[in-house]
């Protein structure tokens, strides 16, 4: 039987370039589209060392109709995961038009040469931040999504909500919107990671450049904050877990009647961790002694969201199965592949 070609758009980036690796494992043929402005060609040597091979990467903007029309037609496309966005939540608030440009445009691109090309099942990188500062906590898929604080966090919402109504106009389409946690960790090979541009904005990679004598020192934003130990709590998820989420949700896509299907899922793990839990964590994953000080809080956090994966666990059939611990260790051992001369 010949394999199924799955379209990963971002597919040299964190998430996308783990989730190509799931997906080849699962019997898919990912095919990858990434201008590289925020991921780097090494990836690619990474997901060659992982799995033997070289997969297809065409080096293009996926805003670019024409090219994405080529491709499908070139590759033979089944379906499509969507991870190409911009994600820098402080950034997006200097630049609104850039942001919108890019994450609306390429969705609506992509969902054009769906339609045009008649494949129907695509998985949208969808996020947490839809729910903001939740009022009940672990967050289900009812929990009522806010109005969103940055406009990364609304080219999410806005996102989601394209796909609804085009998925409801379509007797082919059957799409799904994956509402990420926070994604930690690194394939276990340490052959492919997070690659950070300049000073990481999130936690753990922040921590793994500190511990790596990078970064003076890590500032933890407030211990003020009504949870046991003062600071934040998220959900961190192993990156091959959430990876491994697309392929389920691919799986699932794949057995439902054609059209009019669109739907939501949580990828967490369930478990709310504080910020001065995860560093003990990381401390005696590594080893190391992590240099870190209180700082003031930073605007626009939440104070905790954590998921209620129970809805993915039932009709996807996926739950995470890797640890905190894992996910650090990985982390680790990632930096450590970096900094190695
Ligand atoms: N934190 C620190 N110090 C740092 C970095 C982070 O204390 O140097 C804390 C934050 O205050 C927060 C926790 O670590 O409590 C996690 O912060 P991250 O920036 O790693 O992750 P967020 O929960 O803020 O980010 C998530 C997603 C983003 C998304 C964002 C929107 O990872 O992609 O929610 O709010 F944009």
């Amino acid at each position: 039987m010949s394999q199924v070609s799955i379209l990963v758009t971002g597919g040299a980036g964190f998430i996308g370039s783990h989730t190509v690796v799931a997906l080849a494992e699962a019997g898919f043929r990912p095919v990858i589209i990434d201008d590289f402005s925020n991921s780097k060609p090494s990836a690619l040597e990474g997901l060659r060392q992982i799995l033997g091979y070289d997969v297809p990467c065409y080096a293009r903007d996926c805003n670019d109709k024409t090219t994405l029309l080529e491709i499908f037609r070139q590759e033979n496309i089944r379906g499509a995961i969507h991870f190409a966005a911009f994600k820098a939540v402080g950034e997006s608030m200097a630049q609104p038009l850039r942001y919108y440009h890019n994450n609306l445009g390429s969705l609506i691109t992509l969902l054009e040469v769906l339609v045009e090309t008649g494949v129907p099942d695509l998985i949208f990188s969808s996020s947490c931040t839809v729910y903001g500062e939740p009022d009940s906590l672990p967050v289900t898929e009812q929990t009522p999504v806010q109005p969103a604080v940055s406009v990364y966090g609304n080219t999410k919402q806005i996102g989601e909500e394209i796909l609804r109504d085009t998925a409801a106009a379509s007797d082919a389409l059957r799409i799904l919107s994956l509402r990420y946690f926070n994604p930690v960790g690194a394939h276990p090979s340490a052959q492919i990671g997070e690659l950070p541009l300049g000073i990481p904005n999130n936690l753990v990679p922040f921590i793994t450049q500190t511990a790596a004598g990078l970064r003076e020192q890590l500032t933890v934003f407030g211990n003020d904050y009504p949870t046991p130990d003062g600071t934040c709590i998220r959900d961190y998820i192993h990156v091959m877990d959430l990876a491994e989420a697309h392929v389920s949700a691919l799986q699932h896509l794949q057995a439902r009647p054609a059209g009019r299907h669109y739907d939501v899922f949580n990828v967490g793990t369930g478990q709310g961790v504080s910020v001065l839990e995860l560093i003990r964590d990381f401390e005696s994953a590594s080893g190391q002694r992590l240099n870190y000080k209180i700082g003031p809080r930073r605007s626009g956090d939440a104070t905790a969201v954590y998921a209620d994966a129970t809805k993915a666990r039932e009709q996807l059939g996926w739950t995470a199965r890797r640890t905190l611990r894992e996910g650090l260790e990985d982390a680790w051992r990632w930096e450590m592949h970096l900094r190695q001369p």
